[in-house]
């Protein structure tokens, strides 16, 4: 690598050199000084779909950070009986493993005909965790026969919000009815045979922005970030 000193004159090169330095230093202060504006703050979940949603609601106002991100790999035991339960286990686990200010949320569909069943449970209905396909064919089992009128069901997303030392939480949830089949190949989970009832179609015919715009999951961010917006 050839010398400056080789090119440019002694002075200019000091001249430029401070420059640089110059300008390195109001690039640092611009950096810490936006990143001093921007809060760190965990969502407990590693699900790039959710995080990219949040990161994007919250953009300029909190950093948002995965449990990745703050090197946690545990396996968060969610053995509560209600989703409030569970979204208030991850959120304290990471408060008190980790010292961070954290969201997490969780989520059930739950269906009147089958006594709020899976709701909790419905992430591993069908037996095996994260089997959509099962998931959906046990309900529609065990609704067979059963008329549209009482196959009446709502997705629920409860998130829990430790912030500054205090708890607070938020609830959404859109009514529906269970579909006799499946219908459409977005979303996922239980979105084939999720009709809400100020729809024409089910989830899983919708785009993001659609479902995203009426979904359990957007109208609790929506609280959440409302509530943010309100925070210094
Ligand atoms: P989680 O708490 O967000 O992980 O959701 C638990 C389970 O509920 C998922 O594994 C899915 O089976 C189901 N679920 C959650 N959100 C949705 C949704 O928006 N559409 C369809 N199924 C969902």
């Amino acid at each position: 690598m050839p010398c400056p000193l080789e090119y440019l004159g002694k002075l200019e090169y000091l001249e430029n050199l401070e420059n640089l330095e110059y300008l390195d230093n109001l690039a640092s202060l611009e950096y810490l000084e936006n990143n001093e504006l921007m809060k760190d703050i965990v969502f407990a979940t590693n699900n790039e779909h959710k995080l990219s949603e949040l990161r994007q609601l919250m953009a300029g106002k909190y950093n948002v950070l995965s449990l990745a991100d703050i090197g946690c790999h545990d396996d968060i035991p969610e053995t509560a009986a209600t989703i409030e339960g569970n979204a208030m286990i991850k959120a304290q686990w990471v408060k008190e493993h980790y010292g961070y200010d954290c969201f997490s949320d969780d989520t059930g569909l739950e269906i009147d005909a089958l006594g709020g069943e899976p709701g909790v449970h419905s992430a591993r209905y069908g037996g095996v965790a994260h089997d959509s396909e099962r998931n959906i064919d046990k309900v529609l089992h065990l609704l067979h026969g059963v008329p549209l009128e009482r196959r009446t069901a709502r997705f629920r997303t409860a998130i829990v919000l430790i912030l500054d030392g205090e708890t607070h939480q938020f609830e959404g949830k859109v009514e529906g009815h269970i579909l006799t089949e499946r219908h459409g190949a977005g979303g996922f989970g239980y979105d084939p045979i999720f009709k809400p009832v100020e729809a024409e179609c089910a989830f899983g015919e919708m785009t993001a922005e659609q479902k995203n715009r009426i979904s359990h999951r957007g109208r609790a961010v929506a609280k959440l970030t409302e509530f943010l917006s309100t925070r210094s």
